[in-house]
C-alpha cells in the first residue's frame, strides 16, 4: 500500500448498488451472503455499499486489497470510529478492545494477549475435552436435538472456564442464564433496533426494551464485579484463568486495568468468544452429516492416534485442521472484518481514496472467489491439503493489528470438540431440509440450528 502524497480534487468511490440506502440496509441485514454475492457478481473486486445511517462502505473482495489493508493497518487505518457507531459501545461498553483505536488499542491488546497466546492456549485443551464429554454424555439414542444449542452450551462453558475458572455450579448457572437472556435481546436485528434508536432509550421498567436491556447488563456486570472483588481481595484465589492473569498484568507504565475497563473487556471476550465458535461447530456438524465420506476419513485419522490421545496431538491432525478450515471458509461466522477508516489519503488496488474513506474487508467474498476456491459452494476439506492459502486468501479471523484475539483458542476448541464427538458418537442430521445462513447478532448462523440425532456409538 502506498500513501498518496498529492491531494486529489475528486474522491470517486467505486461503483456499487444504486438502490436507496434503506433498501441496501434491509438487504444487508436480511440477506447478508446473497447480497454480497450479487454485489461481487455485478461490481467485482471493489464496490461501494450505502447503508442508511452509515458512511459509504468500500468493500474489498480481492486478496491484493486485503493485503494492502492488513499490512498497513496500524499506521493508516483506525477500526473504531465506524464500528462504534453501530451500537457496539452500548453492547460492549466504552472500554472494549474492539472499539479502541491507536495507541490505546495497542496497549490494551498487549495486556490481553498473553492468555490467548501459544503455550497458554494449549492449557485449555483438557477442559475443552472434559466439557464436551459432559455435554455429549447426556444425549440419548434416537432423540433429536438442535446442534446449535449444544455447541453454544459447550462454547459458553469453555469461555467461562477460560475466563473465570468455572464451568459448573451456581455461579456458572446464573451467568449462563443471564448471558442467554442477553443474547436473546441483542441477537435479533429487530430487538436491537429498539435498543439502538436514541428516542427509545427510555427506562419504562423491566418490560420495556431499554429497561430490560440495561437491567440485564447491570446484573451481568454485578456478577463480574463480585468475581473481580473476590480475586482482588484474595490473591490466593487467583488461578490460571484469564481474569486472574489480567488482574496481575500491568502495562509499560506499571498500570493495571480498572474495574470498569475489566468489566467491558469481560463482556467483550464472553460475547466475541463463544457465539462465533458455536456457529462454526454447528456448521461443521452440518457438513459432516452431509458428507459421510469426510466423516469416515476424519474418524480414521483420529483413531490412528490410538486410545486416549494427547489433545495437542489431536489438534495437529492435518485432515481435522482442513475440515475446520473448510467449515470456516464456506460460511465464516463473521462475514466481514471490522471496518477500517483511512486516517490519511491512501491507494488501494491502484485507486486513490481520500482520508476518511471507510473500507470493509469482505471475508465471505474472498472465501468464495472461484479463482481461489473452485466450486466454492462445495465442502471439500482436501483443498486445504492441496494448496497453502495465504493470510489474505483465507481470512476467517481477519488480519493485521485487529486479527481476532481468540483465533488460536477458537481453532483449538473447534478441533477438540469435533474430534471428541466424532471419535465416540455417531451423529447424523435429523432431517434433510435445506438450510440457510442467517444473521444472529453480529454473527452468521445456520437458520434451523442444525437438528442432529445420536444413532449409536463408535
Ligand atoms: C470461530 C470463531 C471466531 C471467529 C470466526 C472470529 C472472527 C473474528 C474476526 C473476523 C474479527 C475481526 C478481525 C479483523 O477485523 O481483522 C475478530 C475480532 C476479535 N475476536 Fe474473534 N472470532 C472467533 C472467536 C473468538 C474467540 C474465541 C475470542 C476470545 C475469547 C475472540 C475475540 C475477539 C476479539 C477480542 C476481537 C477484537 C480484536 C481487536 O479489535 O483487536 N474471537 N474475530
Amino acid at each position: 500500500m502506498t500513501v498518496v502524497k498529492t491531494s486529489f480534487t475528486e474522491n470517486q468511490l467505486p461503483d456499487g448498488p444504486k438502490a436507496p440506502a434503506l433498501f441496501q440496509l434491509i438487504n444487508w441485514v436480511a440477506r447478508p451472503f446473497e447480497y454480497l454475492e450479487e454485489c461481487t457478481e455485478k461490481y467485482g473486486d471493489i464496490f461501494t455499499m450505502r447503508l442508511l445511517g452509515f458512511p459509504p462502505f468500500v468493500f474489498i473482495a480481492h486478496p491484493q486489497g486485503i493485503k494492502e489493508i492488513f499490512v498497513a493497518d496500524a499506521q493508516y487505518f483506525d477500526a473504531a470510529r465506524t464500528n462504534s457507531n453501530g451500537g457496539g459501545r452500548l453492547i460492549m461498553g466504552d472500554n472494549s478492545l474492539i472499539l479502541m483505536e491507536g495507541s490505546r488499542h495497542e496497549k490494551e491488546r498487549k495486556l490481553l494477549m498473553p492468555p490467548f497466546h501459544g503455550e497458554k492456549v494449549k492449557s485449555y485443551a483438557k477442559s475443552i475435552c472434559e466439557i464436551t464429554e459432559k455435554v455429549a454424555s447426556l444425549w440419548k439414542i434416537d432423540q433429536p436435538f438442535i446442534g446449535r444449542d449444544v455447541t453454544q452450551e459447550i462454547t459458553l462453558k469453555v469461555i467461562m472456564q477460560a475466563l473465570f475458572g468455572f464451568s459448573e455450579g451456581e455461579k456458572c448457572e446464573r451467568l449462563s442464564s443471564l448471558i442467554a437472556h442477553w443474547l436473546h435481546i441483542t441477537g435479533s436485528p429487530l430487538r436491537l433496533t429498539f435498543i439502538f434508536l436514541k428516542p427509545l432509550q427510555v427506562d419504562l421498567g423491566p418490560w420495556s426494551p431499554w429497561g430490560n436491556f440495561i437491567r440485564t447488563r447491570q446484573k451481568i456486570y454485578d456478577l463480574f464485579q463480585a468475581e473481580i472483588d473476590d480475586k482482588r481481595t484474595h490473591p490466593e484465589k487467583r488461578g490460571n484463568d484469564i481474569l486472574s492473569l489480567i488482574l496481575s498484568a500491568t502495562d509499560s507504565e506499571g498500570q493495571s486495568m480498572s474495574n470498569e475497563e475489566l468489566k467491558d473487556e469481560l463482556i467483550t471476550l464472553l460475547s466475541a468468544g463463544h457465539e462465533t465458535t458455536a456457529n462454526g461447530l454447528a456448521w461443521a456438524f452440518y457438513w459432516l452429516g452431509k458428507n459421510p465420506s469426510v466423516k469416515e476419513k476424519l474418524s480414521e485419522e483420529i483413531n490412528s492416534l490410538g486410545k486416549n490421545p494427547d489433545p495437542i496431538e489431536i489438534s495437529r491432525l492435518p485432515y481435522l485442521t482442513a475440515v475446520c478450515q473448510e467449515t470456516l471458509r464456506l460460511y465464516p461466522s463473521v462475514q466481514v472484518a471490522l471496518a477500517r477508516f483511512a486516517k490519511q489519503d491512501v491507494e488501494i488496488m491502484g485507486r486513490h481514496f481520500k482520508a476518511g474513506t471507510t473500507f470493509i474487508p469482505s471475508i465471505y467474498s474472498i472465501h468464495h472467489r472461484e479463482d481461489l476456491y473452485a466450486k466454492s459452494k462445495e465442502f471439500k476439506p482436501e483443498r486445504f491439503l492441496e494448496r497453502q492459502y495465504t493470510a489474505y486468501e483465507f481470512i476467517p479471523f481477519g488480519g493485521g493489528v485487529r486479527m481476532c484475539l481468540g483465533h488460536a483458542l477458537a481453532m483449538l476448541e473447534m478441533k477438540l470438540v469435533i474430534a471428541s464427538i466424532v471419535s465416540k458418537y455417531n451423529l447424523e442430521l435429523a432431517d434433510n431440509k435445506p438450510i440457510k445462513a442467517i444473521r444472529r447478532g453480529g454473527t452468521i448462523a445456520p437458520s434451523n440450528g442444525v437438528p442432529l440425532v445420536l444413532t449409536g456409538f463408535r
